[in-house]
């Protein structure tokens, strides 16, 4: 949770995922989308802006996985690429076999200007696989029908295959589908609007088949089958 003022107003922090962590630094990637994004964009090097965390879980990892596939879409890249470079650096510690494939990402923006990150995955291990709505980059269309039409055209083994999200909710949504008819595990960070992000005020919560869960407190990351998405 970030204060994006030093003053009283806006008098709640914003709640960012974080980006990458480079030794002692946080990096946080945003967009200006209202009023506290734009001031924060109005801060200079130098300045001190007053950050309450890490808050929340984080995406259960294990060595043990095999096939892993990153999805992101629009702003979820934020997490994702932190994700995608703490796999990738265990990755060398590891010996290289036949089974353990690199870990694929599909990437799903807007347009091409919403395309980010490309030179921080270029330089990592990872297969990235873009798209585009309006076909300016990458592939045109939708990043989910691009997923489900990867794992048809190479049989992607869904055994021991395990899938982090982040991205707008409708592609969760549609993501959650074709993972519970594969079979395949899936975590998926949720984006809620926050106002406390420490479990106190109830205001993030989400509907799941365990109860309401609070997303700043036993989330961001779910099981995506846990997700009742119809009363989020
Ligand atoms: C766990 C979590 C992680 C996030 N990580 C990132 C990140 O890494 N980078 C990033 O750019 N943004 C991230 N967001 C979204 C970010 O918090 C909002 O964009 C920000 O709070 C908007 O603040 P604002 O004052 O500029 O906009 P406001 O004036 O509060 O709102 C402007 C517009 O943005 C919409 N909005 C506000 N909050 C959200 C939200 N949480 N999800 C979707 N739409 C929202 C509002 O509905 C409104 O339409 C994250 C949100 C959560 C909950
Ligand atoms: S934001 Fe207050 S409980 Fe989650």
């Amino acid at each position: 949770m970030l204060s994006v003022s030093n003053g009283l107003d806006p008098l709640l922090k914003r709640p960012f995922s974080i980006h990458r962590i480079l030794g002692d630094d946080l990096q946080f990637l945003y967009r200006v989308v209202g009023k506290g994004t734009e001031i924060l964009s109005s801060r200079k090097p130098g300045d001190t802006i007053e950050v309450l965390g890490p808050l929340g879980n984080s995406f259960p990892v294990r060595k043990s996985n095999k096939n892993i596939v990153l999805v992101a879409g629009g702003l979820g890249i934020a997490p994702i690429v932190g994700l995608a470079e703490k796999i990738s650096h265990s990755r060398q510690f590891l010996k290289k076999s036949d089974e353990m494939n690199g870990p694929l990402l599909f990437y799903g923006a807007k347009t091409k200007n919403e395309v980010m990150c490309r030179e921080d995955l270029e330089s990592l291990n990872i297969k990235p696989i873009i798209s585009t709505d309006d076909g300016t980059f990458g592939i045109k269309g939708n990043i989910v029908t691009c997923l489900k039409r990867y794992f048809s055209r190479h049989k992607l083994m869904t055994e021991g295959c395990t899938l982090y999200a982040c991205g707008p909710e409708m592609m969760l949504k549609s993501l959650s589908s074709f993972t519970a008819k594969k079979g395949i595990h899936c975590f998926a960070a949720l984006e809620q609007n926050m106002a406390c992000g420490v479990g106190t005020c109830l205001g993030c919560v989400v509907n799941t088949k365990k109860g309401y869960r609070r997303v700043c407190k036993e989330g961001p990351v779910f099981p995506i089958e846990e997700i009742i998405w119809d009363k989020l």
